[in-house]
């Protein structure tokens, strides 16, 4: 028996698709570029809006949003994505790369053009060191950004040992290959409340979003959680500060909790569906955020943190 064809809507645009197939696998043989990373059910990159019709969401829906290198189609169906830069391969020089912490590194890399990023986007990032690692763009913590730099917090714990091997360490002057932008996790022009949720590893992201915010978006209510263990860090302690000054309700949450989830309602005991969530960490710490936010409907904007990968 032959497999079913649909009719396969993608940013308003008809195409067709098989019964089964992913939606990523369909707008890829449509030769669609649907915004997509590890195509594995863990970047997040590939979010998209079902609008309507018939999919297996293969457990990844949230609100009215599907992975699309998961969720498979059964049936004519819509989607939809916001249009954002293609990820392409970006040449640049580390020109600033100073140590915050024992295990913080804060690094400027410059390039040739301007590199385009939504706040809460990542580049894969490479260099002689047979890795190849996330490097999420964040503030500067001491200078005014410049158009053609990007400043990266690096954990280098998060990065085994990544950044200090010893025959190709990361530091001044050494090139450096970027790759993206990627997610889909990025700030949006939104007047929803906005909480922000940060692990011990999930700063950069959430301090991006946080000072972005600020600066676009003032009038916006925030709220950041961040791990006990983060809120502790003396060479962090300007950074929340600075978010507080500007209206951030800054609070601390425990990650070892025994039921995080509850201990993350518990701290946020007015969460309702208009809220929007951004959380950046580990496993467990995004688990918790999502049975949370799932729990009242609320819009969760996951980040992921990936593990290395070497190069090949
Ligand atoms: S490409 Fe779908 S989650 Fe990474």
């Amino acid at each position: 028996m032959a497999t079913p064809e649909y009719t396969l809507k993608l940013n308003g645009k008809l195409h067709s698709a098989r019964d089964g197939q992913t939606i990523l696998e369909a707008a890829q043989e449509a030769d669609v570029a649907l915004p997509h990373d590890c195509d594995d059910g863990i970047c997040e990159a590939c979010r998209v809006k079902l609008m309507s019709g018939s999919i297996d969401d293969a457990g990844t829906l949230q609100k009215h949003s599907v992975l699309a290198c998961k969720a498979k189609i059964t049936g004519d169906c819509e989607v939809a994505w916001d249009g954002l830069a293609e990820p392409v391969e970006w040449r640049g020089r580390v020109c600033h790369f100073q140590p915050l912490a024992n295990d913080l590194v804060e690094l400027d890399v410059r390039f040739q053009g301007s590199p385009a990023w939504m706040t809460g986007q990542y580049f894969r990032a490479q260099w002689k060191s047979g890795l190849e690692v996330q490097f999420f763009p964040c503030f500067s913590l001491d200078r005014p950004p410049e158009f053609n730099t990007i400043t990266f917090h690096l954990w280098p714990e998060t990065l085994f040992d990544g950044l200090h091997r010893p025959r190709n360490p990361l530091k001044d002057g050494k090139a450096i290959k970027l790759f993206g932008p990627f997610g889909t996790s990025f700030l949006r022009f939104e007047d929803e409340r906005l909480i922000l949720i940060a692990d011990a590893q999930g700063f950069t992201p959430i301090w991006s979003i946080a000072m972005a915010a600020c600066r676009g978006q003032p009038l916006r209510p925030k709220v950041m959680l961040v791990e006990r263990s983060l809120a502790s860090r003396n060479e962090l302690q300007p950074a929340f500060s600075l978010l507080n000054e500007r209206g951030v309700r800054i609070e601390v949450f425990d990650a070892s909790a025994s039921d995080l989830t509850a201990h993350l309602q518990q701290m946020l005991p007015d969460l309702t569906e208009y809220d929007v969530l951004h959380a950046a960490g580990t496993h467990p710490v995004l688990k918790a955020t999502k049975a949370l936010a799932n729990g009242v409907r609320a819009t969760l904007h996951p980040i992921p943190l990936l593990d290395p990968v070497p190069c090949t």
